[in-house]
């Protein structure tokens, strides 16, 4: 695996790979990796002839600066397992190289990012889409991989290719859960064994939610379901929403479309905990 931190030199390889006539898929994170993100590693080994990851903790998409500062961090160990997995190139750059003052471009996605994440976060997704589109300029990929464990990121990704013509497609990988169902993340790191534990509440009220609506394609039940749940719990809930993976907007009716999905965010102590399951599938 080679592994750089300069935009000079991912360039230069890729241009020698793309000469050769092989495929590049790209995989961005932000590292202090878990299974979930090998999955994605691995999915695109399966896919492209070259896989480039990219860790970076990019500030622009915290609006908590504690956040951005407890943001685990494990990067001796990230690489290993990267080099261990598959992935062909590692790009590791620095504040400095990817914004050195420059910081001033915005987006907006009109509805997509006001909601779920958008509301509760506000300028995230800018944060986001400015680094991805970074990062997508300097690595010119065909592929880029992309978890659904982070839907409203993935829906929004999908809209910025689509608007600025990115010629690459996304590809989404599916969740990576804990035995016990907690979807994984690298925030998870920061739970006590207890509460890594109870934030199983996550899931198991998805689980719920979706049996009823199934059964009683009533919104309300499930609401109040997962509510119940979450009363006497440690775990404190923010939002439950059942939303078109489309537009991201409330689905009132129609609830067995392949497009629904139930999404949940709540705090395990102080730690933010996001989680989603589609209607069919998982
Ligand atoms: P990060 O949270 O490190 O996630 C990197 C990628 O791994 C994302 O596409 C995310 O959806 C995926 N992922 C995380 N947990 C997963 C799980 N349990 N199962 C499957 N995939 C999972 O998302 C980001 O970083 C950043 O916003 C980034 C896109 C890198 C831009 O900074």
């Amino acid at each position: 695996m080679i592994s750089t931190g300069s935009i000079a030199e991912i360039q230069a390889l890729i241009s020698k790979f793309k000469s050769e006539g092989k495929k590049i898929g790209f995989v961005p994170t932000m590292g202090a990796l878990h299974d979930g993100h090998l999955s994605l590693v691995a999915t695109a080994k399966e896919k492209v002839d070259i896989v480039v990851c990219s860790i970076y903790v990019n500030p622009t998409q915290f609006n908590n600066q504690d956040d951005l500062k407890q943001y685990p961090r494990n990067i001796e160990a990230d690489k290993g397992l990267l080099a261990e997995n598959g992935c062909d190139v590692l790009f590791l750059p620095s504040d400095e190289v990817m914004y050195a003052g420059r910081n001033t471009i915005k987006f907006e996605f009109g509805d997509l990012d006001k909601v779920m994440e958008g509301k509760f976060r506000p300028g995230h997704f800018s944060g986001v889409a400015l680094i991805v589109s970074k990062f997508f300029n300097i690595v010119l990929p065909d592929y880029g991989f992309f978890g659904q464990k982070d839907l409203q990121q993935l829906t929004i990704i999908k809209k910025l290719v689509e608007e600025l013509f990115f010629n690459l497609e996304i590809i989404t990988v599916p969740i990576k859960r804990e035995p016990h169902g907690l979807a994984m993340s690298s925030r998870n790191e920061r739970l006590s064994k207890e509460d890594r534990e109870k934030a199983k509440i996550f899931s198991i009220a998805l689980t719920e939610a979706k049996s009823i609506l199934m059964e009683k394609q009533s919104s309300e039940a499930a609401k109040s379901k997962v509510e119940s749940l979450f009363a006497n719990h440690k775990a404190e809930l923010e939002y439950f929403e059942i939303v078109s993976d489309k537009d991201l907007l409330t689905k009132t009716e129609n609830y067995l479309a392949p497009d629904t999905v139930l999404c949940i965010a709540g705090f395990m102590g102080n730690v933010r905990l996001i989680d989603n399951m589609y209607l069919s599938g998982v």
